[in-house]
Order: C-alpha cells, then structure tokens, then sequence
C-alpha cells in the first residue's frame, strides 16, 4: 500500500484543519514501534503536566511486545502520520492510532497525537482511517453493518477523546477502575471443593486436552466477552502469562483466569459472579512478584471489587471509561487484560 498524503475532511465545529503541514498517512511497520511509543509518551506527559497527575514512561519492551501484536496482520487499521510531503528528509512523526476487528467488535487500541500537533484534527482523522479499515474512502461514513459494534477505553480525566468518540457513537458506559496492592492472607476465600483450578498447560498438554481447552475458553468469550479472540489467547501465554481453567463437578467450564509474574492479573471470565473473590485468590497465589498486584475492575464487577477491597487492594489513578455504540461484553462476570486490549 502507498502513503496517502491526506485530504482534510469537514469538521463537525467547522474550525480549519491544519494549517501548517499536510500530514502524510502510512500503514504503521513493526519499525515504527520505537516511535509510536515515543508519541504516546510525549502525548501522555504533556497531559499529565497539564493535569498536575503523576506521569512514568512506558514500559517499552512490554508495549512494543503489545503494539506488535496489535498490528500483526492489521495494516489497514495501524496507521501513523508524519509532516511533511512524504520525502524522508522532510518526514517527522506526528501521531498514530491502532484498531482492531475481533468478530463483531472493532476496537480503537491506541490513538496518540503529539502535543504540538493536537486540536487541529488530526486525531478525527486517524480516526476515521481506522474506522475505514484501510479502505481508499476515508470520508466513508462508520459502519452500519448492525453486528458490528465500535469500542474503546478512555481516561476519565481526558474530555477531549471522550468527546471526539461519542461524536461517533462511541460512549462511555462503564469505568474501569486499577486496583494495586497485595492482598491481606486469608482475605479472600478458597476455591470451592466442587472447582478444580487447572494451569491451561496441563489442559491443553494432549491433543483432547488443547480442544477441551480451547472449546470451554471459546464458550466463555462468547457468553461473556461477546466474541472469539484465538489469537489473543495465543499472545497472552507466549507472553508468559500464567492461564488457568477453572472446571466444574462435570468438567464445565466455569471461569478462566491469568496472571503475569510482574503481578499483572487478567483478563479474568467467570460465569458466576460468587466464584470471582476465589478465583482471584488462586490467581494472586500463583506468582510471587516483586511489586504489587495490579488488576483492572469494572465498576459493574462489583463482588470482585469490593472483596478486593476488603482485601487491601487500593484504587490507582483516574479510572479510565469503557466507550462503546453498544453494550456487547458483561462487565459484571469480566475483568479486561487492560486498556489497549480487552
Ligand atoms: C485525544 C487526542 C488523540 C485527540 O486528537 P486531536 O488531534 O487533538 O483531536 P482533534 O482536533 O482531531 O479533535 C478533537 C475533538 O475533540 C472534541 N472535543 C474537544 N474537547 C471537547 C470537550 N470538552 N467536550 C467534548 N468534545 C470535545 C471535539 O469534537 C474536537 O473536534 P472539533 O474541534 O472538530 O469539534 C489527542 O489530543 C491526544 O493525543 N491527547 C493526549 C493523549 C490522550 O489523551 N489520548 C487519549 C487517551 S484516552
């Protein structure tokens, strides 16, 4: 696919686009990941500054393993912007957005713009590219296609990108707070004796195993979540984090959780909400990290977190707000793996 030096669209408050450059619009390679954190970084501390909250830099090697990913096989929908006219010499990047289909939902993961370069347009821009999926019609309108629905996550404290995606549809609906700490011992409760907890490795060793495994987590997904994500399991463990399938008296799937030796928990399913404070109970005594724990909690998830809180685990930071054209993943019975990816 070529560069595509953008045309500027209309816009809704009728202000001018970019006056100075015309961004020059690529399909992000596994190259520019350097740089897309970059941006995100310049872009995340400028507003922190501005909002007098705490800022730390991303953790790189975990973000680029995230961002390669994310744009594995996805170049319609990973685009990045420079100024200039698109000969290198004049090339400087300006922002980036990555989105991405998994069955019915399009997901906007990251949409990033250096602090020089926001409220001019650029970020709708973007936007749009992505909600095109790549195709050359950029101004198409979004899909009307009535089984797909339009997703992201963002933070609270940020009016602007809450504002540029609810133009679209995309509202907020439900806050997604980060709880970190360790939990008291013996705060939380035991699994039943009628639940066996089994590490996906020891499901899936066999050849009946890894279809038993992968037929309970898909009915789950489908159930709860709201779409199938094969590829997305398969990043998480070679990630190295810990999966663990939790069965019934009749070998049913009840829930599903993971936990990362950096003390990351999730993304956690579980089919009934009584089951959640044990389920994160087995998974915090899985590993040993050397800081806290760290989990994303729905609002909506309200046994898992207010047992987490009786446990001693504290609210971190401005929750972030999950958006959406309409509600598709029960909040109640699903902590997401994080923000970038549900
Ligand atoms: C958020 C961000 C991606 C938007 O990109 P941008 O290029 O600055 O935004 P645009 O100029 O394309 O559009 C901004 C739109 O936000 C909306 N907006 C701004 N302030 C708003 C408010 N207070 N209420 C409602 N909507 C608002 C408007 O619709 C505006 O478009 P308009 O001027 O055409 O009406 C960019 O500013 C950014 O990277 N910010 C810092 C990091 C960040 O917050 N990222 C998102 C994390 S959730």
């Amino acid at each position: 696919m070529q560069p595509d030096p953008g045309a500027d669209e209309p816009r809704p408050s009728g202000r001018p686009g970019p006056s100075t450059t015309v961004p020059w619009f690529r399909p992000i390679e596994p190259t520019d990941i350097d740089v897309c954190i970059d941006i995100f970084d310049a872009a995340q501390q400028e507003l922190a500054g501005r909002l007098s909250q705490p800022w730390s830099p991303a953790d790189r090697p975990i973000m680029g393993r995230l961002l390669a990913h994310l744009i594995e096989g996805n170049r319609a929908c990973a685009w990045i912007a420079e100024a200039g006219d698109g000969a290198p010499a004049s090339r400087g990047p300006l922002a980036f957005a990555v989105a991405i289909r998994r069955g019915s939902l399009w997901f906007l993961s990251f949409l990033f713009v250096r602090p020089e370069a926001q409220a001019a347009g650029l970020g709708r821009r973007l936007l749009l590219r992505c909600l095109a999926e790549g195709q050359k019609a950029i101004d198409r309108p979004i899909p009307t296609d009535a089984e797909v629905f339009l997703a992201t996550c963002v933070d609270a404290l940020q009016p602007v990108s809450t504002g540029l995606y609810a133009g679209y549809g995309i509202v907020p609906r439900t806050p997604l707070l980060t709880m970190v700490g360790r939990p008291v011992a013996g705060s939380l409760p035991q699994l039943p004796s009628s639940v066996t907890a089994t590490p996906f490795e020891e499901v899936g060793g066999a050849e009946a195993g890894h279809d038993v495994l992968v037929r309970a987590i898909e009915r789950l997904d489908r159930q709860l979540v709201g779409y199938e994500r094969p590829t997305d399991h398969r990043f998480w463990r070679r990630d190295g984090r810990i999966g663990v399938l939790y069965r019934g008296p009749k070998a049913e799937g009840l829930a599903y959780g993971y936990v990362a030796r950096s003390g990351r928990l999730g993304p956690i399913c579980v089919r009934d909400t009584a089951l959640a404070p044990a389920v994160l109970g087995d998974l915090f005594g899985r590993v040993e990290p050397a800081g806290a724990y760290q989990v994303v909690v729905p609002g909506a998830a309200e046994r898992a977190l207010v047992s987490l809180l009786h446990a001693g685990l504290r609210f971190e930071g401005s929750p972030a707000l999950y958006c959406a054209s309409r509600s598709a993943t029960d909040f109640e019975r699903y902590l997401p793996a994080g923000f970038a990816l549900l």
